[in-house]
């Protein structure tokens, strides 16, 4: 199923991967020959037909996962698009990264692509992209902003305001740090890489996120003060947890949230209680 949408000359195609009872969306945009994330391979029988209506000669990245990236091969044989993308990332993305069972299932591998660093600005046409590093999701993480429009494209940074799982590689020492720089920027609209189009009040939203994080951390430190375990902070924060914790074998957990908001408040509290 591919979801499509138009926001003031930006073409967003929504699609969704129904994985053990589980429903997962990813979301792509094509702006003024510009494509931002190409979503999964497990989506190209309906995203190529998409990109077809569209000239397009770049691709920005937001970061080299496989929901992100997975047509970016395609998007270069068929369309000769240029490929951009963290200089970091761009050794990996040529090489292609195994991935767990469970993503390569869902999402399905991207094939190897060659692709150039982001530089600091990409300039098309009408409108100008401004790269800006984000990291916490991913050490290689940006956002494009779009000043004149007030539009941001988030990757994902954002996804949901009140997230209840990460990733074991999350860090939110970095989130903290790069929510706090996209909100010193003037934004309204959010182009999110899972959630869609949020055409007002981005900002506001945004800082909805930034502020959970931020009482969630309040909370776990409050309980690891009173000597609870990290398990024991999680199962009393998150009793209830999703499938795809289970799917996933507690790889993406509220426990790894928890950890990861516990390690970011090491300024008060003693670094070897941590342990
Ligand atoms: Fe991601």
């Amino acid at each position: 199923m591919l979801a499509v949408a138009a926001h003031d000359g930006v073409h967003m195609a929504r699609g969704t991967v129904r994985f053990f009872g589980g429903s997962f969306k990813a979301c792509l945009y094509v702006v003024d020959g510009l494509v931002i994330d190409t979503g999964p391979r497990t989506l190209s029988s309906k995203t190529i037909p998409f990109f077809r209506d569209f000239p397009v000669d770049q691709v920005a990245l937001t970061h080299l996962h496989e929901d992100h990236v997975g047509l970016a091969h395609w998007l270069s044989q068929s369309k000769g698009a240029e490929i951009f993308i963290h200089s970091q990332s761009v050794p990996v993305a040529v090489k292609g990264s195994p991935l767990p069972w469970h993503r390569r299932l869902c999402w399905g591998s991207y094939i190897p692509f060659a692709s150039r660093p982001l530089p600091e600005k990409i300039e098309r046409a009408h409108h100008t992209f401004e790269v800006i590093s984000t990291p916490g999701h991913t050490e290689d993480h940006v956002v494009f902003y779009e000043r004149n429009k007030g539009w941001l494209f988030t990757g994902d940074l954002f996804v949901t305001p009140h997230p209840v799982q990460w990733d074991p590689g999350e860090s939110a020492e970095l989130y903290f740090e790069s929510l706090e720089k996209v909100l010193s920027l003037d934004f309204d609209t959010i182009f999110c890489g899972h959630a869609g189009i949020i055409s007002k009040n981005g900002k506001d939203v945004m800082r909805k996120k930034f502020e959970y994080l931020l009482d969630l951390r309040e909370r776990v430190v409050a309980l690891y003060n009173k000597g609870y375990s990290l398990r024991q902070i999680d199962r009393t924060l998150f009793p209830k947890k999703p499938i795809s914790t289970y799917i996933t074998s507690g790889k993406w957990s509220s426990f790894h949230l928890v950890e990861s908001l516990l390690e970011s408040a090491q300024d008060y509290i003693k670094p070897a209680e941590l342990v």
